[in-house]
């Protein structure tokens, strides 16, 4: 397992020029400053997988898409499958993300099948997890999140998640520029560990990666990746500029 995963989420911004130039500027300071105790990620754009990777091949970093569909192929118009992502040169691909579960109304078997498909072309899945500002005001954020994983990770044995990545992320704490604090975070992802631990076994749930996401900036993220069941973040807004995420990879390399 790596130290520390830096992941970024390029969500629907930047066009494919600006995408490529950003990701020169990550590939000029990691062939320079390759990491040696963090794994570094972008999800990015569909349209942008193939360039980014291109530009990214010497880098070490893994290109992930944001989402995959749950066919395998055919008939889907607008829809892009694992198989697809995979020949981009692509290594992962983000699952249940809040913002698709909410606008897409993803239900956790499409989000179970979605890693399936991951999965079937050994593309990294990096399962999104989460509470409502309501379900934390009601104290409900253990029980949504364990219901989460449950639909997630069902029919998958401890092999299959050895492969896979959980993100944490509030749907409070997204875009809002509100963070969950050290504590709470702290508090979730020990829950998830031991969740894990429980369905499978604890030395599988000890090795499992489990990212931090919501408003992580340059100036929060050396409390919350410090953390000690925190292994890494999954940033949206801060990955969008070289000099923010670079940052953050840096704040995770000298920890
Ligand atoms: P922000 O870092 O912009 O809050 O986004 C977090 C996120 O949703 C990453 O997937």
């Amino acid at each position: 397992m790596d130290k520390y995963i830096v992941a970024g989420n390029w969500k629907m911004n930047l066009n494919l020029r600006e995408g490529e130039a950003l990701a020169c500027e990550l590939a000029s300071y990691l062939e320079d400053h390759p990491p040696e105790k963090s794994r570094v990620l972008v999800g990015v754009p569909y349209i942008h997988l193939a360039a980014v990777t291109k530009v990214l091949a010497s880098s070490g970093a893994v290109v992930s898409a944001q989402d995959c569909s749950e066919h395998q192929k055919g008939a889907y118009t607008g829809e892009v499958s694992a198989t697809q992502i995979k020949s981009t040169g692509a290594g992962a691909v983000i699952v249940g993300h809040s913002e698709r579960r909410a606008y897409h109304h993803e239900s956790e078997e499409v989000i179970n099948q979605k890693i399936r498909r991951a999965l079937d072309e050994d593309l990294t899945p990096i399962l999104c997890v989460g509470e409502l500002l309501s379900d934390r005001k009601n104290q409900r954020q253990e029980s949504v999140v364990s219901e989460q994983l449950k639909g997630g990770l069902a029919g998958f044995d401890a092999a299959a998640l050895q492969k896979m990545v959980i993100a944490y992320e509030p749907v409070w704490a997204i875009g809002t520029g509100e963070t969950a604090s050290p504590e709470q975070a702290q508090e979730m992802h020990a829950f998830i560990r031991k969740y894990l631990g429980e369905y499978y076994d604890a030395e599988t749930a000890r090795e499992v990666s489990i990212l931090y996401g919501g408003s992580v900036k340059p100036d929060n993220a050396r409390e919350i990746f410090g953390q000690p069941d925190v292994n890494g973040g999954l940033i949206g807004g801060a990955s969008l500029k070289a000099a923010s995420f670079l940052e953050l990879i840096r704040i995770a390399e000298f920890l």
